[in-house]
């Protein structure tokens, strides 16, 4: 199988890019759900890019590690002074056999995945990688994303040192967003991403094996509703009856958190 790295050229500007971003979401989140776990636990990080949740992790002394497609976004991170345990790896078919404890994939990594086949693989893929009752935590964005804050639009941002501009189509018979950005006056960098129904990145979830412990509106933690524009999906590899009741509760927090 091999995919091609499109964040080659931009890796060594995503971080100024991405400076907005509420990582500290992810990794309260993530650090909520993780609390199901016994101590010590392996960790990883999946499509990890420049490494910033998972230092994060890391420092909660969990024993993490990453990896990416891109060789570039890895590089990237560790030139920028962070050091982490990372490698290059395809999630679709990933260098791990049911040993990691807990696996956390996120910032729309699974809509990087172009095809249907592509995200079914991947969450198969990340579904092996998880030991007897591992739990796997993944994001998308949703369609009403794309429509919303993308489709059709045109903008630039100012990143600390340098502009970037910004042009998005979106194509409504592939589902696939196309995301043209130039920093300064260089060339257009392209990324694409797919938009999955909710329903049938459940399916995959099941199909791989899995058990949802919850799939939510990633803003509230509560039902996905017609303007949901993130959506998070937690399941566990086995039984879910063990986690049932102690998932409720991390539920709850959560949802305190995100008021
Ligand atoms: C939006 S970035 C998110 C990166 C990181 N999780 C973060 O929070 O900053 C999407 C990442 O998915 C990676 N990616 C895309 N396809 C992948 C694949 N098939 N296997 C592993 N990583 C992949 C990209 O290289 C990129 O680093």
């Amino acid at each position: 199988m091999s995919a091609s790295d499109s964040f080659v050229d931009l890796a060594r500007y995503y971080d100024p890019i991405m400076s907005h971003v509420d990582y500290d979401r992810w990794y309260l989140i993530g650090g909520a759900i993780g609390e199901l776990l016994p101590r010590p636990f392996t960790h990883l990080d999946a499509a990890c890019g420049t490494g910033v949740l998972l230092k994060k992790f890391q420092s909660d002394r969990w024993r993490s590690i990453g990896i990416d497609l891109s060789a570039s976004m890895l590089r990237a991170g560790r030139q920028s002074g962070r050091a982490f345990p990372a490698a290059a790896a395809d999630l679709r078919a990933l260098p791990f056999n049911g040993c990691m404890n807990y696996i956390t994939c996120l910032f729309d990594s699974v809509n990087f995945l172009l095809r249907n086949a592509d995200m079914e693989r991947g969450i198969k893929s990340l579904t092996a990688a998880l030991a007897p009752n591992g739990i796997l935590y993944f994001d998308i964005v949703t369609e009403r994303m794309v429509l919303e804050h993308f489709a059709g639009q045109s903008w630039t941002e100012r990143n600390g040192k340098f502009v970037t501009s910004w042009e998005c189509e979106y194509d409504r018979k592939t589902l696939t967003a196309e995301t043209r950005i130039r920093v300064n006056n260089g060339p257009a960098y392209t990324l694409y991403e797919r938009v999955y129904e909710p329903e049938e990145v459940e399916d995959a979830v099941m199909r791989a094996g899995l058990s949802l412990l919850g799939m939510f509106d990633a803003e509230t933690w509560r039902a996905p509703r017609r303007k949901t524009v993130r959506m998070d999906f937690v399941a566990v590899k086995g039984d879910p009856k063990p986690f049932s009741a102690r998932f409720k509760g991390v539920r709850d927090h959560v949802r305190a958190l995100l008021r």
